[in-house]
């Protein structure tokens, strides 16, 4: 990557883990798109905080839902901060529910948000991303653990796994990388909503740390991912999970 293409985008960076990968980019020196879709205020408070710590930031709003939103969150970025040598593709949404509970609105917003996004994104990046480009695409360690209630959200994620490799491989003659990383549960709104203290206590004694992850737990690996040290790692899947599974 050369300096003229230090801009990343961070989807759904208004809070949780986005946030805190922006946090992590803008310290590694790059220009930060703070994506978001519903919550502008919290979106333009991490992108004022980027910005007076001394980086490049612009808050974007794009609603990943629409299919046209990402080409328009690629130009805006591209207009705002200049080219993009990094896409984080960490927006998403968790909804449990049975397979057999589960109903059509249910799996059309997770395969909306969780895979056609991320991958019409990638279609973007591919087409414009120059040579030192990174993808990292974020997954779940639930692709593993395969618990009863996960099913439509863990399927979209393993999904993401998949289209990982197979760009990993179409990318690489182009010297871009593709990789994801799959956290186990972290202390954010989208793992917290629902679920009661003891229910979260109990899977943070699962993990053989004994604490849930944190949001820096993750943005840490992704700026790894990210970063110049990672050249030669493609089409991989980290689990950062605190050894879970
Ligand atoms: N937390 C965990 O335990 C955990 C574990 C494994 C994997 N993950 C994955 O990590 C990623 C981040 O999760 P999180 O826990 O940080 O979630 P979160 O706290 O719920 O934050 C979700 C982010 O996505 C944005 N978003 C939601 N709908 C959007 C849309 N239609 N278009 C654009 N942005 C949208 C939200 O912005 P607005 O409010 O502006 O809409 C928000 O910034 C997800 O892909 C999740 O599946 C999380």
């Amino acid at each position: 990557m050369t300096q003229d293409n230090r801009t990343a985008i961070v989807t759904g960076a208004s809070r949780g883990i986005g946030a805190e990968i922006a946090r992590q980019l803008a310290a590694d020196g790059f220009a930060v798109a703070v994506n978001y879709s519903s919550s502008p205020e919290a979106a333009e408070a991490v992108a004022a905080g980027l910005r007076s710590a001394g980086g490049r930031a612009a808050a974007i709003r794009a609603d990943l839902a629409d299919p046209d939103a990402p080409r328009a969150l690629f130009d805006a970025a591209e207009e705002a901060l200049g080219p993009v040598g990094v896409l984080v593709n960490n927006a998403g949404v968790m909804k449990l529910a049975p397979v057999a509970a589960s109903d059509d609105a249910l799996l059309d917003v997770h395969l909306a948000l969780n895979l056609a996004a991320p991958l019409r994104l990638m279609r973007e990046a591919a087409g414009r991303m120059a040579e030192g480009g990174r993808i990292v695409n974020l997954s779940s360690s639930v692709v593993g653990l395969n618990q009863p209630g996960y099913g439509v959200y863990a399927a979209t994620k393993a999904g993401i796994e998949a289209l990982t490799r197979v760009l990993a491989k179409e990318l690489g003659p182009k010297g871009i990388t593709v990789n994801a990383i799959a956290p186990g549960p972290v202390g954010t709104e989208l793992f917290l909503e629902g679920k009661s203290e003891e229910l979260v206590g109990r899977i943070a004694a699962m993990c053989p740390f004994g604490r849930l992850g944190t949001p820096d737990d993750i943005a840490q690996v992704v700026g790894f991912l990210a970063g110049p040290q990672s050249g030669w790692i493609s089409g991989q899947v980290i689990r950062a999970n605190g050894g879970l599974i």
